[in-house]
């Protein structure tokens, strides 16, 4: 297999997103778009990991209330696998804040609320593979895909 279709990045679903009901919907952008899911675990994470997973902010106003949110309801945590899928998976979640994104991303489609925007996807191969190993302790799913030839020519 060709080496940059081996490429992951962490995609969470956050509380508000998992609360109204967007788990399917997200699952199926990303599975439409060719990617491969490799891990997923629901999870209500504790303060200590998510203050792991938002190291680099801990010096940051936003910081408290963003544990906090982080915190307040389960999460949905997932690598996926492909060509390109850490900047592609930013795309397709658009900018942090939905006033700033696109439309047909994730956060301009569903969400409003620039504390509350339902999904967070890595932006680096640093921090994807930080992520990954964080969330995902125990290893990924190495499985190959039946219809990879139909995605990659
Ligand atoms: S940076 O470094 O200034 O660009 O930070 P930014 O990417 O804007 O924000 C980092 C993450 O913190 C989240 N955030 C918040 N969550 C809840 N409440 C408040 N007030 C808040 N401010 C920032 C923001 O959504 C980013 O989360 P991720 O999961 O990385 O998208």
């Amino acid at each position: 297999m060709v080496e940059s279709h081996r490429e992951r990045s962490f995609i969470m679903i956050k509380p508000d997103g998992v609360q109204r009901g967007k788990v399917g919907e997200i699952i199926s952008r990303f599975e439409k778009k060719g990617f491969k899911m490799v891990a997923m675990n629901m999870t209500a994470a504790s303060k200590a990991h998510i203050e792991e997973h938002y190291d680099e902010h801990r010096e940051r106003p936003f910081f408290p209330p963003l544990v906090s949110f982080m915190t307040s309801g389960p999460v949905v945590a997932m690598v996926w696998e492909g060509h390109n899928v850490i900047k592609t998976g930013r795309k397709m979640i658009g900018a942090t804040n939905p006033d700033n994104a696109d439309p047909g991303t994730v956060r301009f489609d569903t969400a409003i609320n620039f504390r509350k925007q339902i999904i967070h996807a890595s932006d680096s191969k640093e921090s994807a593979e930080k992520e990954i190993n964080l969330w995902f302790k125990s290893g990924v799913v190495d499985w190959k895909h039946h219809s990879e030839e139909w995605i990659y020519e």
